[in-house]
């Protein structure tokens, strides 16, 4: 199982402004940057699949632009008044991030709310 995946892009290729979307052995995820930190969660919405990192990030939340339902970049739970009112929808794939030797960005330990994930490939 490989649980590490070097991105090879440096904290200094991202846009603060744009989410970066890497293809990754589980799958595509999309690059955050909130605040200091990077922060690893799955490229499409759980719910049809919407590019949810076309969405708007709200500090550590992103909103899917397709049908607005927000979730923790942190947890990758749903949250917000849609959650509430209508619970459901998978969590978000996450990965936890680190910095190889030589800088650039490794994304480890995938994830869905402790569920670790196998890779698709
Ligand atoms: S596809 Fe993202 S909320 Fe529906």
């Amino acid at each position: 199982m490989t649980a590490s995946f070097d991105t090879g892009l440096r904290p200094a290729d991202l846009d603060r402004a744009r989410p970066r979307a890497v293809e990754t052995p589980w799958g595509m995820l999309a690059l955050y940057c909130v605040g200091d930190e990077i922060l690893a969660a799955q490229a499409f919405c759980p719910h049809l699949e919407g590019p949810l990192f076309e969405g708007t990030l709200r500090a550590d939340e992103i909103v899917c632009p397709w049908h607005q339902w927000r979730y923790s970049l942190r947890t990758g739970e749903r949250v917000g008044i849609g959650a509430l009112l209508a619970p459901g929808g998978q969590k978000l794939l996450l990965a936890d991030v680190t910095l190889s030797d030589r800088g650039t960005i490794v994304l480890v330990n995938p994830h869905r709310g402790g569920e670790r994930i196998a890779p698709t490939r």
